[in-house]
C-alpha cells in the first residue's frame, strides 16, 4: 500500500532537436510545473531528479543535482535517480516512497546534438555489454530479434507493427510537444521506409530528441491521485529469460500496480505505453493485460488503441512521434496522463478519462514502472 499521493502542476518542454541547454530545458519544464501548481520554490521540500550519466551533453554538464538547487535558489535535499529509458517512471516510483510533502519530480536529457552513432553507444549502458553487445546486438537489433519470435509464435506481421507507428505519428501530428507535431506520416511510407534491422523499418524505431519534464506530488489533495505505483527488474538480456515474447517486468508491474489501485486493464480509460519500438509496444497490450497473449495484432487490427478506440493508447504519439529523450520519457507520460485526467489535451482529447495509466521500461525490459492515475 502506497502512501496516498497528489498530481499537482506538471510541465514539460517541446522534445525536439533544438540546440536548448539541459539546465534550460530543466528550468522551463520546472516553472510549468510549479505554476500548475500555485507553489514557488520555497513550497518545495525535496526534488527527485533523473538523468541519464552520460558524456553526450555538449555542456559536459554531469551532476545536474546542484544544478536544480541553482536554478531554484534552494539548498533542498535533491537526489538523483539514473534507469536509463526507464529513468523517469524510477524516479516517480522513488519519489513516492520519500517523506517529504511536496516533492518536485524532474527529468532532463540532451543528448540529441550528437550522431546517431554515438547516441546508439551511449544507451548501449541500458543493455548488456558483456555477452551481446560484441555481437552486434544494439538496442533496435535485440528489439528485431524479439519482433521476429513474436512473428514465428502468433502469426504477428510487419503490417500489424506499421499500424502501431501510424496511430502514434496520428497522435503526435496532435501533439504541439511532439517532435512530429503536424507532421501526418502514411501507412505507405511507414511501409515502405527504409529497413533498419529486419523486420524493423524507420518507423518502427522511437526517435532520440532532447527535452524536459517534470511533476509536482504532494499529500495535500489535488484533483488527480495517485492510485498505484510499482517498479519491477527483469534479467539484464533478453536471452537469459525464459522466453523472448513476454516482458515479466510488464507483467510484475502491472499486476501490482492494478492490485494497488484495485482496477482491471478494462477500467483504463487513456494509456501511454513504452513504444521504444513498435513491438514493445505491442508486447505491452498483452503483458499489461489488454488483451490475451498472442492477440496484440488484433487489438491493433481492430482500432482498440487509436484515439477513438477502447484504450486510446500513446495520445502523446509516445516515444516514436513525441520522441524519447531516455530519462524524461516517462515523466513525459505522466505529464500526458495528467493532461488527459484535467481534460487539457486539445485535438487529442480523449472523451472524459477517468484512470490513466504509464508503463515505461528501462532497457530491453530490466526496470519496468507502472503508475495509475486517478482524476476524482
Ligand atoms: C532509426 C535510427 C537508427 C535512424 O537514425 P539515422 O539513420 O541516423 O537517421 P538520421 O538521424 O540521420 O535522420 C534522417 C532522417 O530520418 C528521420 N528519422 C530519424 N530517425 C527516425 C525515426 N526513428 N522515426 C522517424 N523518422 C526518423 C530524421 O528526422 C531525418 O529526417 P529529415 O531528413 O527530414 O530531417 C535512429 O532513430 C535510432 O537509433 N532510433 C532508436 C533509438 C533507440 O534505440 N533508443 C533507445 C530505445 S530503448
Amino acid at each position: 500500500m502506497i502512501m496516498q499521493r497528489y498530481i499537482h502542476g506538471v510541465g514539460m518542454t517541446k522534445f525536439g532537436i533544438e540546440d536548448i541547454s539541459a539546465p534550460d530545458l530543466a528550468r522551463e519544464a520546472i516553472v510549468q510545473a510549479l505554476k500548475g501548481s500555485s507553489m514557488s520554490p520555497n513550497d518545495i521540500d525535496a526534488i527527485v531528479l533523473s538523468n541519464a550519466d552520460t558524456k553526450l551533453s555538449p555542456e559536459r554538464q554531469r551532476d545536474l543535482t546542484p544544478m536544480l538547487a541553482s536554478i531554484l535558489k534552494r539548498k533542498l535535499p535533491i537526489v538523483r535517480i539514473p534507469a536509463v529509458c526507464g529513468g523517469g517512471g524510477a524516479a516517480m516510483w522513488s519519489a513516492l516512497k520519500l517523506k517529504y510533502n511536496n516533492i518536485l519530480v524532474i527529468a532532463v536529457e540532451k543528448i540529441a546534438s550528437t550522431s546517431t552513432q554515438m547516441i546508439t553507444k551511449e544507451i548501449m549502458h541500458a543493455s548488456d555489454n558483456f555477452h551481446e553487445q560484441d555481437e552486434g546486438l544494439i538496442f533496435p537489433a535485440v528489439n528485431a530479434m524479439v519482433a521476429q519470435a513474436h512473428m514465428l509464435k502468433f502469426g504477428t506481421t510487419h503490417d500489424d507493427l506499421a499500424l502501431i507507428s501510424y496511430k502514434n505519428h496520428h497522435h503526435g501530428s496532435l501533439n504541439p510537444k511532439a517532435r512530429f507535431y503536424r507532421k501526418n506520416i502514411s501507412l505507405d511510407t511507414i511501409k515502405n521506409a527504409p529497413i533498419i534491422c529486419s523486420p524493423f523499418t524507420l518507423y518502427d524505431c522511437s526517435i532520440s530528441v532532447n527535452g524536459a519534464a517534470a511533476a509536482i506530488i504532494s499529500n495535500d489533495r489535488s484533483d488527480i491521485k495517485v492510485k498505484g505505483s510499482s517498479l519491477a527488474a527483469d534479467y539484464l538480456a533478453p536471452f537469459e529469460r525464459d522466453e523472448l515474447t513476454t516482458w515479466t517486468g510488464t507483467v510484475k508491474s502491472g499486476k501490482e500496480a492494478f492490485q494497488q489501485a484495485d482496477l482491471n486493464p478494462s477500467d483504463i480509460n487513456v494509456a501511454e505505453l513504452h513504444d521504444a519500438f513498435s513491438i514493445v509496444e505491442l508486447l505491452a497490450y498483452e503483458d499489461l493485460g489488454f488483451c490475451k497473449k498472442g492477440e496484440g495484432k488484433n487489438f491493433i487490427r481492430d482500432g482498440h488503441p487509436n484515439l477513438d478506440g477502447k484504450v486510446p493508447i500513446n495520445t502523446s504519439g509516445g516515444l516514436k512521434a513525441r520522441g524519447h529523450p531516455i530519462s524524461p520519457t516517462g515523466m513525459a507520460q505522466i505529464v500526458e496522463i495528467a493532461d488527459q485526467l484535467r481534460g487539457r489535451c486539445g485535438d487529442r482529447q480523449v472523451t472524459n478519462p477517468k484512470y490513466g495509466l504509464a508503463h515505461n521500461i528501462g532497457g530491453a525490459g530490466g526496470t519496468t514502472t507502472c503508475h495509475i492515475l486517478q482524476k476524482w
